[in-house]
């Protein structure tokens, strides 16, 4: 059964690790003990699988917009229909808060995310030029929720 809930500290291992494999780096665990802790404006879900960790989401509602800060799955986990579970509920979450338009940047060479995100409306408003740290391009990616 999967399930999505808040995130919680005892959580923050789980996700330190999942960004390291996913991305090569993480916002660090003192950071995500932050975001939990003293950032209302961050929220944060896990998705479980029979009580297993398998994903997890980041958002930012900034209103009357949103972000998503970062979305993941295991590595064992993607290709199965879980990462457009979790955007569904990112949409949501969005519509309850009455957000506007939700955000995210995204790495120009990933094109089959950039077709995930796509498949749910969003269009590329912007390219950030060297914004990663190893200087790829980012695509800044918008959807319109509550028009
Ligand atoms: C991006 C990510 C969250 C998508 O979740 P997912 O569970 O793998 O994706 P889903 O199985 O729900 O697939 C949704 C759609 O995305 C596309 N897609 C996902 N993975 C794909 C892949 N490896 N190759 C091609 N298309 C893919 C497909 O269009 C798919 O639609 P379909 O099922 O109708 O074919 C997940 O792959 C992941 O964690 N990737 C590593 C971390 C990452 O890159 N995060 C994004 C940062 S911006």
């Amino acid at each position: 059964m999967v399930e999505i809930r808040r995130m919680h500290i005892k959580d923050v291992s789980f996700v330190y690790d999942l960004e390291k494999t996913t991305f090569g780096f993480s916002l660090e665990k003192s950071m995500l003990y932050d975001e939990i802790l003293y950032n209302e404006m961050a929220h944060y879900y896990i998705m479980t699988e029979h009580q297993q960790r398998i994903g997890y989401l980041g958002l930012w509602l900034t209103n009357p917009n949103a972000e998503i800060i970062n979305i993941a799955l295991v590595p064992e986990k993607q290709s199965q229909g879980y990462g457009k579970k979790l955007l569904e509920y990112a949409i949501k979450v969005c519509e309850e808060n009455k957000v506007k338009t939700l955000t995210l940047e995204v790495r120009k060479s990933l094109t089959h995310v950039i077709e995930f995100y796509q498949s749910f409306g969003f269009k590329k408003i912007h390219e950030r030029k060297r914004y990663y740290h190893d200087h790829e391009d980012a695509w800044l990616m918008a959807k319109e929720v509550n028009v």
